[in-house]
């Protein structure tokens, strides 16, 4: 009984963890420079000691320097010195939950190990949370150096 009670109570520290997170994704979803694909991506990236590091998407009118939300994301955090890192949230407005882009995972494995990704929508409900890995089950990285 006693074990129940207490993963009822750690499930929903978990979800109140993840609402965080995509609330702060939200909020850096409103500062996305996104002019020419008016497709504006927040992020927000928890590190194990708690700390939320939050990134958007940055266009250029050169289109291929664009750089996506969890780039800048994971980039300012690593820039910061601050990691290891748990959990990232995705906010985009589209009907179906937006997961990082190739490039992207393989940054995310690289500096964050198999962390958790949430997908939300605008609303800010989490619309879908699974692990990198699989998203990207058979990265290459530093290990096959
Ligand atoms: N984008 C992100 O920022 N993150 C994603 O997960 C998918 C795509 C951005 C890149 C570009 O500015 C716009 O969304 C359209 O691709």
């Amino acid at each position: 009984m006693r074990g129940a009670a207490v993963s009822r109570r750690e499930a929903a520290a978990d979800q109140a963890r993840t609402r965080e997170l995509v609330r702060y994704a939200r909020q850096a979803r409103r500062r996305a420079h996104a002019p020419f694909s008016g497709f504006a991506v927040g992020a927000a990236l928890r590190t194990s000691r708690g700390e939320i590091v939050t990134g958007c998407n940055i266009e250029n009118a050169t289109f291929g320097l664009t750089l996506c939300a969890e780039r800048v994301a994971v980039f300012k955090a690593v820039s910061e010195g601050l990691g290891p890192f748990t959990e990232i949230a995705v906010v985009a407005a589209s009907s179906r939950p937006t997961p990082p882009c190739g490039p992207c995972r393989q940054i995310l494995w690289e500096f964050c190990g198999d962390l958790w990704v949430h997908m939300a929508g605008p609303a800010g409900r989490a619309l879908r949370s699974v692990r990198l890995s699989e998203l990207f089950p058979e990265p290459f990285d530093a290990g096959h150096l």
